[in-house]
Formats: structure tokens, sequence, C-alpha cells
């Protein structure tokens, strides 16, 4: 009985009331076999699963669930790769409503003009590539400057119930509009821009009870930075953070973004809001009523039950929560604003404020900005400007344009501050920070949410705070980190003491958003006849060529090109840093293949030795030399191999370089996946000891592939330089869709035969 409502103004082929049906019907039967109260989050998950009828169950923490997310959403660094990925499957278009956005790529250094035009040039090829992809594809394009995802995503896509991915970590922002919203790798956003079903453990959930109502100079952004200092960077692992409780109601719809955007810091899943009247007002303010009346009546379902579990449980009471700063260095150690000029003085922290920061993806709302803009026209009527340097980066063309319009940028500049681009610049490192040098050491605070050293501007000795909005332009006001806003007074331009009062502002624009600048582009109607842009000569994109398939016969006398000793985490397996602008570029950014792993013979970093040639060179080289000259090779390594990133690319490129196998004592789950959707063989000692019997010089064969089945080991043949040969049994946890993929070459090849087929 629903009526026809598009998920998103810009997707009316789209129809949420199917998604709200296909809810309903999943939680009757899941309800009937779990017959107790569901959390919110699980109504939410759960009422995704693929086939509810045929799965057994969920235990929280325990099962894997096969779920269909609504949507996808890619930044422009990571859909490079899961784009081109996606692109070789040959399907003629993605699955479920994708969109990709341009924020990542823009550096901030002389304003938003110039920085943007700036980012064009440098980043042509990438953009006009993500363009013509999405174009193609079915795919909705949002051009650089547009702002920057996860505030795109809030005004747009995001809809109470849905269950969405991005190829982000902030990706859980939409939480503040009741979804599921979760951060996953490239990889998982191709499955299911392919239309394969999406794997997840059926999370825990940590209930956070607010009671009491936010006053004074407390914001939003103080419920998770104190639900950090309690839970820490890990506490949130494995589990969807669920507010709820009387205290929701004095939280805005973009106030519960903030808090959900920022659980990522706590190592969250995700986290969510009940559906609300507030998330209704921002739903209408944003041009989508049609969706604020479905979910309204659809209410039941978008708000937890009465009398359900959680598993662990928090309370925090509004009424006395403190304004809390939270750094150096981790956004888990939580300082009450009270107790803040005394922990700067007590650790040595550099009191003077250098910089001030607000915005990003985490804290630019039109409320943010009003709040913040309130207190600047404080000071200006007193003659006082900004003491430190003040930048704001808005989180999408809409806010800036709104805020232009309503005379928040120029009051910003009037006192001294600059908005930067609509995009992540000094967030995520992409800020050519001039003002103090490299090595010296200096505070900032910003609104963003990760504090991690050199994170904002490559500066290890730059001790970066996070704080709300609010604060951080009262502290940049007083250019010190020893102001109390709350308790203390600032000198006129006289040197009379004057107090700022409480920050104010509007939770939506009285005159409602101005959309600002066209930047969105649609996908062509009919993309079959669109190329994809792709320069053959590009250092920075490359076409993938589909894996080859099994051939049929067992893997013989393969060489061993490193066995790893200790962690091989995905930083070893594939660096970051310079490499991250290959990462369109499969050969090129093979070239950082366990350059970072250590070698268990020589102790070494990127030192292995040639079995062909006896000499020794880099990985990525050797490697080379073994796929120039016909020989596969094996990796082996140690326990919980692959832990850190979701990054394919530590999959992708040492297929790409010849290997076939890496054999490990225990693998972290998802490079575990991301071996095998990529056609390698990943498998495990049977005896963990038999890693001591693995010797550099050996040539290894793995035997019994024609055999390869669920549940049944396989054997490697230990060739020794003495001729001697020792038998190893491997065990693996491929089931048969999975082998299915290691026959064709790659899940994406499988998919491409089927579709032939
Ligand atoms: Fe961008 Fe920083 Fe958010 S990098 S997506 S503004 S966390």
């Amino acid at each position: 009985a629903f009526a026809s409502t598009p998920m998103s103004p810009w997707e009316p082929h789209t129809a949420l009331d199917k998604v709200y049906e296909k809810m309903d019907a999943n939680l009757s039967i899941v309800r009937a076999k779990l017959n107790r109260p569901l959390t919110l989050a699980e109504k939410v998950v759960y009422g995704h699963l693929d086939d509810a009828h045929g799965s057994p169950a969920p235990v929280r923490g325990k099962s894997y669930l096969k779920l269909r997310p609504d949507r996808v959403a890619m930044q422009d660094a990571t859909a490079q790769m899961a784009t081109l990925q996606f692109i070789s499957a040959g399907l003629p278009t993605t699955a479920v409503p994708t969109t990709i956005h341009c924020d990542h790529l823009i550096a901030a250094q002389n304003g938003a003009v110039a920085d943007l035009a700036k980012a064009n040039v440098d980043n042509k090829e990438v953009f006009d590539f993500l363009a013509s992809a999405g174009a193609k594809y079915g795919m909705g394009f949002w051009k650089p400057g547009s702002g920057i995802i996860h505030q795109i995503v809030l005004e747009n896509y995001a809809i109470p119930g849905g269950l969405m991915i991005g190829t982000d970590s902030h990706t859980p922002n939409a939480g503040g509009l009741g979804m599921v919203a979760i951060g996953v790798g490239g990889a998982d956003a191709v499955d299911v821009m392919a239309g394969l079903a999406w794997e997840l453990k059926a999370p825990k959930v940590i209930g956070v009870k607010l009671t009491g109502k936010l006053n004074e100079w407390t914001s939003p952004k103080d419920v998770i930075l104190k639900v950090a200092g309690i839970l820490t960077v890990k506490g949130g692992t494995g589990a969807i953070v669920e507010y709820h409780g009387p205290g929701v109601e004095s939280l805005s719809c973009t106030g519960m973004a903030t808090i959900c955007n920022m659980g990522a810091e706590i190592g969250a899943t995700t986290s969510m809001f009940p559906y609300n009247h507030r998330m209704a007002d921002y739903l209408n303010a944003t041009s989508r009523s049609a969706i604020a009346s479905l979910a309204n009546a659809t209410m039941g379902n978008l708000t937890p039950d009465e009398g359900c579990e959680y598993d662990q449980l928090i309370e925090i009471d509004l009424n006395t929560l403190e304004p809390h700063i939270n750094g150096p260095f981790t956004p888990d150690l939580a300082h009450p604003l009270s107790k803040f000029a005394e922990a700067v003085e007590k650790n040595g922290w550099p009191a003077e404020l250098k910089v001030g920061l607000i915005g990003s993806c985490t804290n630019s709302s039109y409320e943010d900005m009003t709040r913040s803009a309130s207190l600047v026209r404080q000071a200006l009527d007193k003659g006082v400007k900004f003491q430190s340097v003040f930048d704001c980066t808005p989180g999408s063309e809409q806010v800036r344009a709104t805020i232009e319009r309503d005379g928040i940028i120029s009051t910003f500049a009037d006192a001294g501050g600059i908005v930067l681009a609509n995009a992540c610049g000094p967030c995520i490192g992409q800020w050519n920070r001039e003002d103090v040098p490299k090595g010296t050491p200096n505070s900032i605070v910003t609104s963003f949410n990760r504090n991690f050293t050199s994170r904002n501007d490559g500066n290890p000795k730059t001790h970066a705070f996070v704080a709300s909005p609010e604060l951080v332009t009262a502290f940049a006001l007083a250019g010190s980190l020893k102001f109390n806003p709350a308790t203390d007074t600032l000198k006129d331009k006289d040197g009379n003491e004057f107090k700022l009062k409480a920050p104010y502002g509007d939770e939506l624009p009285q005159k409602g958003f101005d959309p600002g600048m066209d930047t969105y582009q649609p996908p062509a109607a009919e993309g079959s006849a669109l190329k994809v842009h792709v320069a053959d000569d590009s250092t920075r994109l490359q076409l993938l060529t589909p894996f080859k398939p099994w051939d049929g016969k067992d893997y013989e006398d393969c060489a061993l090109l490193i066995k790893v000793l200790g962690k091989c985490t995905t930083d070893h397996i594939s660096m970051a840093g310079p490499w991250l602008k290959y990462r369109g570029h499969l050969d090129n950014i093979s070239n950082n293949m366990y350059i970072g792993a250590i070698n268990a013979e020589n102790k070494e970093a990127n030192k292995v030795k040639n079995q062909l040639t006896g000499e020794y060179g880099g990985v990525p080289d050797t490697a080379r030399y073994y796929k120039a000259h016909g020989v596969k090779w094996v990796v082996v390594g140690d326990d919980n191999y692959g832990e850190g990133s979701s990054r394919e690319h530590a999959a992708l490129e040492p297929r790409h370089l010849g290997g076939v196998a890496v054999i490990v004592k225990s693998f972290a789950r998802i490079a575990e996946t991301n071996l095998k959707k990529q056609g390698m063989l990943a498998l495990t000692f049977a005896d963990p000891m038999d890693y001591d019997k693995i010797s550099p010089s050996d040539k290894i064969s793995i035997v019994g592939l024609s055999e390869f089945a669920e549940g049944k080991p396989l054997t490697a043949h230990v060739k020794k330089t003495d001729g001697t040969v020792i038998s190893i049994q491997l065990t693996h946890s491929y089931n048969t869709e999975q082998i299915g993929w290691f026959k064709a070459g790659s899940a994406l090849n499988k998919i491409r035969s089927d579709l032939a087929a």
C-alpha cells in the first residue's frame, strides 16, 4: 500500500516503496525466527537480507549475512580501481544506484577558486575518466567543487532505513538520516555494483541512550567526543552504535550526522539514529518531502522495538555533558573544556593556536556555520578578529552558496577567515600549509574527525585537536588553547574585557537552501555507445586486462618469492603515501608490491633472492623477472596476513605480477576474500609449524587442484635444493562459488562468463 517514491530526486526510476516493502517482508520472516524485540540496527540490516527465508536466524557477532544494499557511493581516490574493475566485468550498467564524488583530490592552498582550478588541471585525466565511466555505466557523477561525498549523500541520497556501502570510512555520516551506511573497500563496492550479494558479519549493537537536552556551549560533536573517550578507538569494532532515548529530540538531523560520521573513530561498523521529526524537517528542506511522508508511514520499522536489548549500553545525560576537546594525535583522548587548559599546561602542548579549521564532511552544516558565525559577529562588534589562521571547508556547494547568500562567508572574511574549496583539503593532508615550517611543534584545532600524527599537514610535530566548530571558532578568536569561552573573557579593541555569549544559529536556512552552481552530471540515458576516457600513455590510469582462467593443471615448481617474517598488513603488501596517485594504474602501483614486508631469510625489506639468477633484488622486480620467464610464484606468510585496510590492491598486485598462491598461518578475513576474488589461492598451513619448514630456495608445487572442493585440503610438495621433497597439508575456506572464481580466473571473469552464457 505504498505510493511510488524515488529514493532520490536525482533518480526518478528508483522506488523507495520497494525498499520498504522488502524490509517489511524480511522482518516478518526474521521476527518469526528470533521471537524477540529488535534493535533498529537489526531491523535495517536484516531487512536487507538477500534471502531471509533461506538464511538461518541471525546471531549478532557470529553469523555471516548476505545482504542487498540499496546504493553505493564512491569518492574519487577509491572509485578509480573500483570502476576499472567494474568495467572489466562487462556489465552494461551498475546493478544498484551508484554515485561518484570528486572531493579527495583537491588540495587547499590559495582559496576555493584557485585551488579548484589547479585540481582540475592536475587531476584532469582522473576526473575525465570517472565522468565518462559514470555517464556510460549509469553512475551519478558529482564534479570537483560539488562537495564532500558524505555531505552530498546526506543532502540527496540518504534514506531512513536504507542500506548503503561507500568506499570511504566516514560513510556512516548517513546514519544521521537513519540509514545503515558502512565504509568498505573497493572490492565490496565492485561486488554490489556487479549485482552480487554483499557479505557482512551480523554486527553487535551498542546502545547509547541520550537523556536531557544540549545547552549553551555543548553541541552534537561533544556527544561523539565523549563516546570516543569512553569506547576508545577500538571499542566499536564489529558493532553498530545505535543512539536512542529522549535526548535525541534535542539534536538536529545534521548534528546526528556529525555523531554518526565520527563513529568511524571508535572503529564502529556504523552508527545510526531512529527516524524522527528532525529528520523529516531535513528531508523537507532538501526537496524530499515524499520520502519524509513515506518514512512517517513506516515508522515502526525505522525505530527500535520497545524492550530490545543491546550488547553494551552507555548512557549520556546531555544536561550535564560538557564541551570536549580530543587529542592530540588520537581522537579518543577526551578532555572536558573545564579541564583542557590545565591539560595543555601539564603536558607542555603548544598553547598558542596556529590554525583553526572548521567544516569537512563532519561538521559543515548550515547550523554549524551559523553558530560559528554568531561568535564571529560578537567579536567583530567589539573590533576583534581571528588571532589564528581560520579556514573553513564547506561540505557542499549547496551549503557554500547558502552561507554566501546569508552573509556568513563575509562574516568569516571580515574577521580574517578564508573559505576553501568544497572538498576534503586539509582533512586528508591535501593542504600546502605555509605558516609553520615542517618539524616545528605547533597546535591546530579542527572540527574534522581524524587527528592522527601528520594527517592534516604532514608535520609530525603538529598537535591536532578535534572539537566542535563553535569551540574551534572561539579558540581561533582568542588565539589560544587555554581560553575557556564559557568562563574567560576576551579583550575588545580598547582593551576592555568582554565575554562571548554561547553560540546560536539556525538548524535550517530560513530562506531555504540555495543549490548554488550545477555540479552534477547524470548518467546518460543510453550509455552503450559511449567511450570511457583512458589515455594509452597515462601513468595514473590503466584499463584492466582480465586475468587468465585456471589452465586445469596443478601449479608445479613455483618459486618462493618471499617468506614474510611477522606482520604483513595491507600496508606491507601495498604501501600508501606516494603510491596513492597510482591507484588507478595496476601496473605502476604494482611496483610497491610487498616492499614493506620483511624477508624471513635476511630480515630485510624489499630484498629477496631471485631463484633463477641467485641474485638479490627488490620484490616487485624479482616477481616481474619470474613472470617474464614463465615461472609462477607463491608467497608464504605468518599470522593474520593482510590485516589493516580492505585495499583490494593488496590482492590485485600479486595476481598481476604472476603470483598464484599465498600460504600463511592465518588470514585477516577481508584479505583472504580479496585474494579469492582475484583468482589467487589463499591457503593456510594445516599445521602452523610447517611455516618453519619453508626455506628461501624452495620450489613449491600445489597439487590436487583438479579435485579442488569445499572442505577438502590441498597438498604442497616442497622441493629442497638437495632434491628432497616434503609434503605439507594446506587447508582453505573456499566454497563452491569461490572455487568457481578460481577456475574462471577471478570473480569478475565468472560474472562475465555467466553473462555471456
Ligand atoms: Fe574527506 Fe576528511 Fe571527510 S578526507 S570524506 S572530509 S574525513
